[in-house]
């Protein structure tokens, strides 16, 4: 970065990151009256335009070929980041720009073969000066997240812009207003603790369901929703079984296959369509996983709503073991009917040197999708009703292998994206594992994808040194 005047204080902001973080206080960004402030302003903006519309069918997706590439695109970057009203310098802003395509993107387009974040939004936010502003305050958070910079000044001052250029597109209802909100509230959840995820999320998920947005929209809003979901499916394993997610599983997929058919039916209807996306597609397939864990974590809400606290289910008239009988099936079909992308390359059995098994994928979309396959399997075996027989000679019956699994994955598979997806899975995964070893190997996990992402790992951790029954920083001063 060209900003001497802030790498030189690196290492003093470093010590008061790290002494911040470890004393496990609230969240500087967080508590920052600016960042709450602004937080709101977007909340109030999207819901004050979802309100004054009413539901409606969106356009269908607007094109983003080629015509909008030929909008002479260098001198639009150089005329809106010229005539930008933010006090940053725009060698800096360009330079967030450039981290956007290098680091933030690759995050966000972890299954996309189309590399919608990377390439096509870029290209939108040549149209949508909002939207430009929310990858720049995205971009910078995460600089100011990985050079562990308390100042954060920049990102503040961008998503202040971004929000004030959003409200004229709202009103007049382009769906392309998803973008920014999906990213606002990714750059939110980066930022700060993911407890507080359903504030993030909620703007976001009233848009989608005003534009009738879902996962098999096609085209970049169909790219936004998979963000989108994946930020669901973070919340609702982090509820650990107390809430749903905000959008409905059912406004996931297109309204044909839900409305008006048995929950035989639409299961059926809903496996179909992804298989047959999936089958050709290792991003549709690693989505369907995002999906099927989402839906194993509904089912365990409901479950405990019903068992735990009497209440009847009213979405759902069988018996929990069939819903549960039926759930790990598709789980089954979704393993038994993986692309050749989605298995791995290399994978090796555990030997007695090996704390975990190595499983390397060459496929993006195969790293996410498989662990999430893993997680939903871990959190099913923890439900499974007694009177369900299921083989004790096979592996995918274990959850101990399950969870040995999701913590090989990420130790063999670097990828950054992946990693940051990887945070919840190892979570429920470390809690079933009982040794010493084991535990210093994951939460040097949690260390790695804090430093090397930007994204906040660390919090995780720490619930877990809990649940090991650990000192609190136990585990953590020992890495
Ligand atoms: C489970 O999913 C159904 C279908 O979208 C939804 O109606 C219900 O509210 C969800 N329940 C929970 C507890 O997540």
């Amino acid at each position: 970065m060209e900003d001497t005047e802030r790498s030189g204080s690196a290492s003093e902001e470093t010590h008061h990151y790290v002494s911040h973080t470890s004393l496990s206080s609230p969240d500087a960004y967080a508590a920052n009256p600016r960042f709450r402030q602004l937080q709101e302003e977007l909340r109030y903006v999207l819901f004050t335009a979802v309100a004054s519309h009413g539901p409606s069918r969106c356009p269908s997706p607007t094109r983003t070929g080629s015509e909008l590439v030929e909008t002479a695109a260098s001198k639009f970057w150089k005329q809106s980041l010229d005539s930008a009203q933010v006090p940053i310098p725009k060698a800096r802003l360009i330079y967030y720009l450039k981290n956007w395509i290098t680091e933030c993107a690759p995050h966000l387009d972890k299954f996309d073969e189309n590399s919608h974040f990377g390439v096509q939004i870029p290209i939108l936010a040549q149209n949508s000066p909002s939207l430009l502003y929310a990858i720049l305050a995205f971009s910078a958070r995460q600089s100011e997240r990985k050079a562990c910079f308390k100042n954060s000044r920049d990102s503040l001052e961008l998503y202040q812009e971004s929000i004030r250029l959003l409200t004229p597109y709202l009103q007049t209802r382009d769906p392309n207003v998803l973008m920014t909100a999906c990213i606002l509230a990714c750059m939110e959840l980066m930022s700060v603790s993911a407890r507080g995820w359903r504030r993030h999320v909620e703007g976001c998920a009233a848009l989608f369901d005003s534009y009738m947005i879902n996962g098999f929209s096609g085209g970049h809003l169909q790219a936004v929703f998979w963000c989108y979901a994946r930020m669901e499916l973070c919340g609702v394993i982090i509820s650990d079984g107390t809430e749903s997610t905000v959008l409905p599983l059912d406004k996931w997929v297109p309204q044909e296959a839900t409305v008006g058919v048995s929950p035989d039916k639409k299961e059926d209807q809903i496996r179909d369509l992804f298989y047959a996306k999936g089958s050709s597609t290792p991003d549709m397939h690693a989505n369907w996983a995002v999906y099927l864990c989402t839906k194993t974590c509904n089912l365990t809400c409901r479950r405990s709503r019903s068992v735990e606290l009497g209440e009847v289910d009213q979405d759902d008239p069988r018996p929990f073991s069939e819903q549960w009988v039926r759930l790990w099936e598709e789980l089954q079909f979704w393993r038994e009917h993986r692309h050749p992308a989605m298995l791995p390359v290399k994978a090796t059995s555990m030997d007695d040197e090996q704390t975990f098994p190595n499983i390397l994928f060459a496929h993006w979309a195969a790293i996410s999708g498989n662990q999430l396959y893993h997680t939903a399997c871990i959190m099913m075996l923890e439900m499974k009703p007694l009177n369900i027989p299921l083989s004790s000679s096979s592996p995918y019956c274990s959850a101990i292998w399950h969870a040995r699994r999701v913590c090989g994955i990420s130790l063999t598979n670097p990828h950054s994206g992946s990693l940051i997806n990887a945070i919840q899975p190892l979570y429920i995964a470390g809690k079933l594992l009982t040794h010493w070893d084991e535990h210093l190997e994951v939460a040097r996990l949690f260390r790695t994808i804090e430093s090397t992402t930007g994204w906040g790992a660390l919090w995780r951790l720490r619930d877990l040194e809990q649940a090991w029954g650990y000192e609190a920083n136990e585990i953590l001063s020992a890495i």
